[in-house]
């Protein structure tokens, strides 16, 4: 499969563009989906198919063609337009299958018409692939936005290999079932090749499913993945956790800028522990809980009182939608509450940012971090808990983790593992990792870097692609 080439199809391109007068500003897009497979191409090469999030008018072929000759892979861009991007991307994607999938079913509409756009754009991505694939290319589907794109390559007589990965959690039947549209969802993804999740959980709540959907449910396989099928329709399904490149966060941390910023920042907060949160502005992450939960710690435990200090930093997204529009007042405004209640000259509580930050800011703020606070509600994986480690060479710093992040299944022993709802539990999570002595840190943050440096974003591509031509009968590479 090394000499396959990889067609890698995501809703988004790997860039943000911004017109500025007259030339494109380029930036490199945000999210988990990115950061773990920008590198994946940059290394195997290849094509990626995606929305350049810009007006349908717009001409941007020159910064595309300027950035796939700098990062050696093709961005082929899929145009939508304004009422394309509102019933695809705001509606059946950000309003119906993210919140539902997050077990948020209180805050989906589930309007018709958002399906048939969800369509309608599934089959124009499939046919701008066809245009641009060659025979035995491997075609590579990525999250929740393109789930019908196997079956819509199947109809017009594609016959090329193709995977799915879902990138966010898959629900239980109990919230999957509210869904109008389940068994056409269902029916979609079994056009794919292999679908591959992020845990073990998702893989089985996928099964259970099926089973209340289809009345002859089959399953073999193996331990790494299984095949399973309902009457003629028929896939491979197992989990692959998401990873990062490792050795790229590592060896920026440890680079002389990182360093120059994280000394200065050093000094500006001596004798005090830095916890980091950073985030998409997103309800999923539980950002207004973990404020509360800072507060309950500063009240509860007034020797933590100028001795802390969050620093939460929050990535703008989605600001169409209008789930999204209602939370950045929520946070702002317990922001500015908590800050008013604790401050003291020389001491501020959280250090608010709402942007977007470049790679070395962000990597110099893990670095700088005492505590990383990672709280989601729920969350397919979370790659921020995984890049804090990468960056914590120094094995001295202290990981919080949602346990209903994905990144629980792998780093339950050694992360303080917190329920989000429960605001007391995470506010002595906070006393226990600022008081947790320098040997455990050390052994618990090594155990946590190991755990990523192991399975890292290129063994995740790597067993993939394998599985994608095994038989489950045999048990997969990683038996
Ligand atoms: N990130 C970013 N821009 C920023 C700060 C962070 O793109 O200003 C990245 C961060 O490095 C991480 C990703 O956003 O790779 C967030 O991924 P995660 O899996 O934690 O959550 P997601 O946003 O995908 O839900
Ligand atoms: C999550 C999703 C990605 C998405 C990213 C950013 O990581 O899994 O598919 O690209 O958020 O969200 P956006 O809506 O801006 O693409």
């Amino acid at each position: 499969s090394d000499q396959q080439r990889l067609i890698v199809v995501s809703n988004r391109l790997p860039i943000a563009l911004k017109w500025m007068d007259d030339h494109w500003e380029v930036n490199p897009g945000s999210g988990g989906l990115v950061t773990a497979l920008a590198p994946v191409l940059g290394k195997r090469g290849g094509i990626w198919v995606g929305w350049p999030g810009t007006d349908v008018e717009a001409d941007v072929s020159a910064p595309l063609d300027r950035f796939s000759r700098e990062q050696g892979y093709d961005l082929v861009p899929v145009p939508l337009s304004a009422s394309d991007v509102q019933g695809y991307y705001e509606g059946f994607s950000n309003a119906v299958l993210w919140p539902l999938f997050h077990d948020f079913h209180t805050h989906c509409n589930f309007q018709p018409d958002f399906w048939r756009t969800y369509e309608t754009v599934n089959s124009r991505f499939a046919e701008r692939i066809q245009s641009v694939a060659r025979d035995d290319d491997y075609i590579w589907v990525h999250d929740y936005h393109l789930m019908s794109v196997a079956r819509k390559l199947r109809e017009s007589g594609g016959k090329r290999q193709c995977g799915f990965f879902l990138h966010i959690p898959f629900p239980a039947p109990d919230t999957f079932m509210k869904l109008p549209w389940r068994r056409e969802l269902v029916r979609d993804l079994l056009s794919f090749d292999l679908v591959g999740m992020q845990t073990q959980r998702d893989v089985s709540n996928f099964v259970h499913v099926m089973r209340s959907l289809c009345s002859d449910v089959e399953t073999e396989g193996g331990r790494n993945f299984q095949r399973v099928s309902c009457g003629p329709l028929s896939t491979k399904v197992g989990a692959f956790p998401i990873s990062i490149d490792f050795n790229a966060f590592e060896k920026q941390a440890s680079s002389r800028e990182v360093s120059q910023r994280t000394a200065s920042l050093n000094r500006l907060h001596a004798n005090r522990q830095i916890l980091l949160g950073i985030d998409r502005l997103d309800y999923t992450k539980g950002i207004p809980a973990r404020l509360e939960a800072l507060r309950q710690a500063l009240l509860h435990y007034p020797d933590l009182q100028g001795k802390i200090s969050l620093v939460q930093v929050v990535v703008p997204s989605r600001e169409h939608v209008p789930e999204y529009k209602k939370l950045k007042v929520e946070i702002e405004r317990l922001v500015g509450e908590i800050n008013g209640q604790f401050t003291t000259p020389g001491w501020i509580p959280i250090h608010y940012l709402y942007r977007s930050l470049p790679r070395e800011e962000l990597i110099s703020f893990y670095r700088f971090a005492d505590m990383a606070l990672v709280t989601p509600l729920r969350d397919g994986m979370n790659l921020v808990a995984k890049e804090y480690c990468a960056c914590n060479y120094r094995e001295d710093g202290v990981l919080i983790l949602s346990e209903f992040a994905g990144t629980a299944a792998q780093f339950f022993e050694h992360a303080i593992l917190v329920n989000p709802y429960d605001v007391e539990g995470m506010a002595r999570a906070i006393r226990q990792g600022y008081y947790m002595p320098r040997e455990e840190r050390r052994h618990r943050m090594r155990a946590l870097r190991n755990q990523v440096a192991g399975a890292d974003i290129h063994w995740w591509v790597d067993s993939f692609l394998h599985a994608t031509e095994q038989d489950p009968k045999s048990g997969g590479p990683l038996s």
